[in-house]
């Protein structure tokens, strides 16, 4: 019998291995899926084989989260309670997905995840197992076993005769992909203190630390999606990387927020997404010159609903499918170029262009045009105020 095991080589995924074996019997097999963690791959899979693993994937699939989770995310706008974008959500369903392809390809019996008990992340592993393969079996240690502590952890590694050089010494509890990294844990679990930045910060600096001189990048987007950097195309793990670096640089990007999790309790995390806040806000600048009023306002009470589900874990569900399909109808005039100032943590619009937009400069200039008579606007205006005046005259009847 057969398990996979969602591998990252840190301390905690490490001790599942002895784990499975002693309390399930298990063949374990560990996949790795690089989603731009930039982490050292070299020598996981001996480690994984030393732990007592029997085999080790290691997959790159950083092309496909830009492409099937990054980019609908992006393009819908989706903000989780109006900030977060989302970085980890997104990563665990298309972990998830690959998780459950190997376990097939394979004839594995179960999934064994490292999330904890406390978390949003089990509910995103599982939420997305249920839906792609409902007769697989899900086994979460942390839910399950007496290992409370990274001391617990490396007691229990050492007992096994995995001597391994973890240390246990504490840090934030970290999340990183190829859009964003996440903190949490330490100071920031006092919501009365600011966040140790200095010691904290890796994918960007503080904008007091960014320099003086600004620094402007032209963005190219084809249907919503961004296909240039500063008039050169460019695949979208480059373009994601490059704009890391340079939003990094300038101290864009840095969130400090108070969220809900899935369940149930408030938890702070501070995010680093340097390269997708600059996307966010190009984005979102072509749309307002190419979506129209009620479509724009609409697309933007869908954004709430989407955010949430991905947030969730509700990835492969039938609305954020949906959902999806409505975004991309949208996205079909969303097409053209944005320029923008990047300084000292700010991202100052310089200018956007596109063939499809829809303003009008002769309509909205002062100057009177063929298309705008000012004569029509008086019996608009008494039409569209009718409503207030009939309120105002019972208003004034009744005193
Ligand atoms: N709070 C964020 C989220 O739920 C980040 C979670 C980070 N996960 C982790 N295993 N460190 O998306
Ligand atoms: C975890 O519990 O594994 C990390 C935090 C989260 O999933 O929200």
């Amino acid at each position: 019998k057969k398990v996979i095991l969602a591998y990252s080589g840190g301390l905690d995924t490490t001790a599942i291995i002895p784990w499975l074996k002693e309390n399930y019997d298990y063949e374990v097999i560990c996949v790795c899926i690089d989603v731009g963690q930039g982490q050292e791959l070299d020598g996981l899979e001996e480690r994984a084989l030393s732990s007592g693993a029997s085999k080790l994937y290691i997959e790159d699939l950083k092309d496909e989260f830009v492409k099937d989770f990054v980019y609908p995310t992006l393009k819908a706008q989706a903000k989780y309670e109006t900030k977060y974008l989302l970085g980890t959500s997104i990563a665990r369903p298309l972990i998830s997905k690959r998780l459950v392809e190997i376990a097939k390809q394979e004839g594995a019996e179960a999934i064994c995840h490292g999330a904890t008990g406390k978390g949003n992340d089990q509910v995103r592993f599982e939420l997305t197992i249920k839906a792609l393969a409902p007769e697989l079996k899900i086994i979460a240690p942390w839910r399950i076993w007496d290992i409370k502590s990274r001391e617990d952890a490396i007691e229990y590694c050492n007992k096994h005769g995995i001597n391994l050089p973890f240390n246990k010494d504490t840090s934030y509890s970290r999340d990183r992909n190829l859009w964003h990294l996440s903190h949490e844990g330490l100071e920031l679990e006092h919501v009365e203190l600011e966040p140790n930045y200095n010691h904290l910060l890796q994918l960007s600096v503080s904008p007091e630390q960014a320099p003086d001189t600004p620094e402007y990048i032209e963005l190219e987007f084809d249907k919503g999606i961004p296909v240039a950097l500063n008039g050169e195309k460019i695949d979208g793990v480059s373009l994601i990387s490059k704009l890391n670096e340079l939003g990094g640089k300038h101290g864009i990007g840095t969130l400090d927020l108070l969220e809900n999790r899935v369940v149930g309790m408030k938890s702070r995390g501070v995010y680093e997404t340097p390269g997708g806040t600059i996307l966010y806000a190009a984005h979102s600048k072509l749309e307002e010159l190419c979506l129209d009023k009620q479509t724009l306002a609409y697309k933007s009470t869908l954004a709430i609903k989407y955010a949430e589900l991905v947030y969730s874990g509700e990835w492969y569900t039938p609305l954020r499918e949906a959902l999806a399909a409505f975004v991309d109808e949208t996205q079909k005039t969303v097409t053209g170029t944005v320029k923008l100032k990047l300084y000292k943590g700010n991202i100052i619009p310089a200018g956007a262009s596109s063939e499809y937009s829809l303003y009008s400069e002769s309509l909205a200039s002062f100057t009177t045009g063929d298309l705008y008579n000012h004569h029509d606007a008086e019996g608009f205006i008494n039409l569209f105020g009718l409503p207030l005046k009939v309120r105002a005259m019972l208003l004034n009847t009744d005193k």
